[in-house]
């Protein structure tokens, strides 16, 4: 992927940054800055993205509408809170390739894999198993065992793990575990791209393996979303959840999102949790004893929408759709491959990147492999240098350099003081 002619000095990335048609997104984000007043290379967008300048304003219109309107903000409000979700509606179809009746802004990630699985983990005695890849997030871990659990099973055979094998997980190994366990699974539970090794996985593939095996299939996007190319539509995952703090710099904690392929739609609501939210807008208010489904992704909505919460993620998915994705994708290839030169030129094999070169989104998982050096005290120095990554158990420093907001010289910048850092720890 490096055939970008790229060379590792600051007046080349200077160069890059001004012909680069998105850089006048930068200054419509608020970039930390350090006790000093100087703003961070911040490469951590794959943790917290950074806030948009118009949150605030967001924000402050929907106070406004509260203080004016009261109750009546329900239909009076600029975005009617009646129907908040709805706002998200089109740009989260948009970033994922959906259609819009098979998204919904709700509730929190793992929040949304259980509401999912209560739909579409419904095992009996033969086939019963979930299977999730052996280093999952751990709140998927969690997930998947708790249900496994309610529903009566040990996790000790009940979930089954796909390892990668050099940090890497590869299709051949799922299709063995298939093979043999297929017909006892009942659920695969996926990423679209490992938040550890920064893997982008083969979804579509994934998605027509579980079809074929009769299984279905929940896809977590936490760190694809924002990020690469999806087409959830036309892969058919039976559902999919992603949160919206990260790439989608939503905020801390913000409204997650999630997908119910259309096959789904149009049922009863007997299989799954449901709400006074679930039910059809039509008669919703009529507070009768019957249940009146709603026909599409709104039927896995149980609870009123947390405005608030939801706010900056409207905020954020108009930027998205005013950038478009297709040029932030086009950007983010180069920033990222951009940053692995700087790494292999700079360091020549004292840190690599284990992140797949020809299936990676911004992340590169960078690995100290020089045994004098201890990657921990290196990426602890990098924060003292206001450059914020994040590091995570046992050996791996994240670096995500993300289309919207940050530069190449913030990635030259970054390497630059990988470079200082090295020297002062050796
Ligand atoms: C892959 C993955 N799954 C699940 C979660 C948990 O998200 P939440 O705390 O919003 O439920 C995260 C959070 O970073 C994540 O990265």
């Amino acid at each position: 992927m490096n055939n970008f002619n790229f060379k590792n000095e600051r007046g080349f990335a200077q160069d890059l940054d001004k012909n680069d048609p998105l850089n006048h997104y930068r200054s419509k984000f608020l970039l930390p800055q350090n006790k000093n007043g100087y703003s961070c290379v911040y490469l951590c967008g794959n943790s917290l993205g950074l806030q948009p300048n118009t949150t605030k304003q967001y924000l402050e219109e929907e106070l406004n509408d509260w203080s004016k309107y009261g109750v009546h903000g329900h239909t009076k409000a600029k975005r009617p809170w009646l129907t908040y979700h709805l706002q998200a509606r089109e740009g989260f179809a948009e970033l994922t390739g959906s259609k819009e009746c098979e998204v919904i802004a709700m509730n929190t990630l793992t929040v949304n894999l259980h509401m999912l699985m209560a739909s579409f983990y419904r095992p009996n005695k033969k086939k019963f198993k979930i299977l999730i890849e052996s280093t999952a997030f751990p709140s998927d871990r969690f997930a998947a065992e708790s249900q496994l659990r309610l529903h009566g099973f040990d996790p000790k055979n009940g979930l089954i793990e796909w390892s990668p094998r050099n940090d890497e997980l590869h299709i051949e190994d799922l299709k063995n575990i298939l093979d043999k366990e297929g017909e006892n699974i009942a659920l695969i539970l996926i990423p679209g791209i490992q938040y550890y090794s920064g893997q982008t996985l083969p979804m579509k593939e994934l998605c027509q393996l579980a079809k074929n095996s009769g299984i279905k299939i929940g896809l977590d996007l936490a760190h694809a979303v924002g990020n690469v190319e999806l087409e959830l539509h036309e892969w058919e995952p039976d559902f999919a959840a992603w949160c919206t703090y990260k790439y989608l710099n939503g905020g801390p904690g913000s409204v997650g999102g999630a997908f119910i392929h259309e096959r789904h739609h149009g049922n009863d609501g007997s299989e799954q949790l449901l709400g006074w939210w679930s039910n059809d807008l039509s008669t919703r208010f009529e507070m009768g004893t019957t249940f009146s489904p709603a026909a599409d992704a709104d039927l896995w909505q149980v609870s009123n929408p947390p405005v608030f919460s939801l706010t900056p993620v409207i905020a954020s998915l108009h930027m998205f759709q005013e950038a478009t994705f297709k040029k932030l994708r086009k950007k983010s290839i180069q920033l990222t491959s951009y940053m692995d030169f700087l790494i292999q030129d700079t360091f020549n094999g004292q840190i690599e990147s284990i992140t797949p070169l020809f299936n990676r989104g911004c992340q590169l998982s960078l690995v100290i492999r020089d045994s004098s050096l201890k990657g921990k005290e290196i990426f602890y120095s990098l924060t003292e240098k206001n450059v914020i990554g994040d590091w995570r158990e046992p050996n791996v420093i994240r670096m995500a350099p993300t289309p919207l907001y940050n530069s190449y010289e913030d990635v030259f910048e970054f390497v630059e003081r990988l470079k200082t850092s090295i020297h002062e720890n050796l």
